[in-house]
């Protein structure tokens, strides 16, 4: 998609549709949108006291041909009562041109708000109109391919061009791509991304962005004692991936290392503690952790970020073969800890224990991972929010700095010793389940046992990495989730 910032009067804007955000705080209409309602004889005001569009949010009127403009359309969208986030302007920005997409319009133009931070308003649209066009239909014969925005512009009628605006653009650019590459590879079925493919994609990606990427496989994971990881892999004809990928952008020894460590379970049947049929599909998406972390990586390569980043995608599938382990077995982990396996649907946790401690090995000095990890994520926090795990205050606050970048929603749920009970082993050292309650607690509890004292950060994404009824904003499937927020986070490490 090509992207542009144009300033000047919105009334000599020409688009196929210009699309304005409107609040509904605003018993007027002031700036800019009292130019528009100006040029158009005042068609907003009428619009709006005829009670025909109230600017709630997410709310819709489509004007065609609007007199004094030199825009084609006018879709005007509500922004609901409060001042728009970067989450609420990117959301506006996609629910707009996919309808404007799907009249067939591919040239459009986005007016920034009033008191929006310009650089926010450039990101949220560039990278909300560019997952606008993201459609899961890779494998249909009849591809919406031609149904796509092709051109956004920004427009910005008081302000003038900075180097600032211009680099947030690019830059945007290149996040949406990242998150879309995310979404791609969480919408392929287990058939056709097993996790030699997983690997194959990561290097080719890799290769591109010139980045180094070593692939651990079955033969060297057992040469480091990948113990947990190897046990989920075991029962399956697929061979594991361990997917490593370097990002050095910056030279000095002494900057922090970022470990991105993401679940990469190409299909998670639960093994012998098989899941029931219904839904099982989705569990193809249950490497979304992992492409996460390969999006973010390929963005924050491509923005040349000052940060280094060593990402480990924990590439596994999750089968009941004749060779799987079974409720009861013991596996001694990477790190020496022995954990009894209880449940072999618990797995994400069993490989991503021994990627925290390879990341570790490598000389990670901050770890940060992202997984479908549990259902009793999605039980506490729904489709809306991710869960967010934090053992270090400091690096929870940078976290949140590039949470609100970012534009995501995630909320933090406790790690507290005393949950632990739930997980210490008998017959092991400790437990790959802690039963029912504060399941997703007790999943980070787990993945902590791996944590050798360094800040670390666990989200758990199961609720939000796929989309299971479609929005406005999004349609049925894969959401890209953390993407945005793995990248800000480089960036406020980098400083
Ligand atoms: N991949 C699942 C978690 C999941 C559930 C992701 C729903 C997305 C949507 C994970 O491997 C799993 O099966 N977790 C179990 C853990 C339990 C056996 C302790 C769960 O949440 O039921
Ligand atoms: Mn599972
Ligand atoms: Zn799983």
């Amino acid at each position: 998609m090509e992207t542009k910032l144009v300033f000047g009067p919105v009334t000599e804007l020409e688009t196929e549709a210009l699309v304005v955000i409107v609040p509904d705080r605003e018993p007027r209409l002031e700036g800019t949108l009292a130019e528009i309602d100006q040029a158009t004889q005042g068609a907003l005001r009428e619009l709006i006291d005829a009670g025909e569009f109230s600017a709630r949010a997410l709310e819709t009127v489509l004007l065609y041909r609007p007199a004094g403009l030199k825009a084609k359309r006018l879709l005007l969208i509500g922004a609901g009562k409060n001042t728009p986030g970067v989450y609420e302007l990117r959301r506006l920005a996609t629910v707009a041109a996919r309808q404007l997409k799907g009249k067939n319009l591919h040239r459009i133009a986005i007016l920034a708000p009033a008191g929006v931070a310009a650089e926010d308003a450039v990101r949220a649209f560039a990278t909300g109109v560019d997952g606008a066009n993201f459609e899961p239909d890779t494998y249909k014969q009849d591809r919406k391919e031609d149904r796509r925005i092709d051109a956004l512009a920004v427009s910005f009628p008081g302000g003038s061009e900075t180097g600032a605006l211009t680099r947030a653009l690019a830059e945007a650019g290149f996040i949406a791509s990242g998150h879309r590459f995310a979404r791609d590879l969480a919408n392929e079925p287990g058939n056709r991304l097993t996790p030699t493919i997983l690997a194959q994609r990561a290097q080719a990606m890799a290769q591109q962005a010139g980045l180094a990427c070593e692939v651990i496989d079955e033969k060297r994971a057992r040469e480091l004692k990948m113990g947990a990881f190897l046990s989920v892999a075991q029962g399956s004809a697929e061979p594991p991936a361990m997917i490593v990928i370097r990002y050095q952008g910056n030279p000095d020894a002494n900057a922090p290392v970022l470990g991105y460590i993401g679940k990469g379970i190409t299909f998670d049947t639960g093994g012998i503690s098989i899941k029931p049929a219904q839904g099982m599909e989705w569990m193809k998406c249950d490497m979304a952790g992992g492409a996460a972390m390969l999006g973010a990586l390929q963005a924050i390569a491509a923005m040349k970020l000052k940060g280094n980043i060593i990402a480990i995608v924990a590439a596994a599938e999750n089968m009941p073969g004749g060779r799987a382990q079974k409720p009861g077995d013991v596996q001694i982990a990477m790190s020496g800890k022995s954990i009894e396996v209880l449940n072999t649907d618990a797995e994400g946790r069993l490989v991503l224990a021994d990627a925290l401690t390879y990341a570790q090995q490598l000389g990670a000095t901050h770890l940060i991972d992202a997984a479908t990890l549990t259902g009793a994520c999605v039980v506490a926090l729904g489709q809306v929010n991710s869960g967010v795990f934090a053992n270090h205050e400091e690096f929870y606050r940078q976290f949140q700095q590039a949470l609100g970048q970012a534009g995501e929603k995630m909320w933090r749920l406790p790690l507290d010793d005393e949950y632990f009970d739930q997980i210490r082993g008998s017959v092991g050292d400790i437990l790959n389940t802690g039963g029912r309650w504060g399941g997703a607690i007790t999943a980070a509890m787990f993945l902590r046992e791996f944590v050798e004292e360094k800040p670390w950060i666990h989200l758990d994404i199961a609720g939000t990495a796929w989309s299971e009824e479609g929005k406005s904003w999004q349609p049925k499937g894969p959401t890209g989730a953390a993407v945005y927020t793995l990248v800000e986070l480089a960036r406020v490490i980098a400083g």
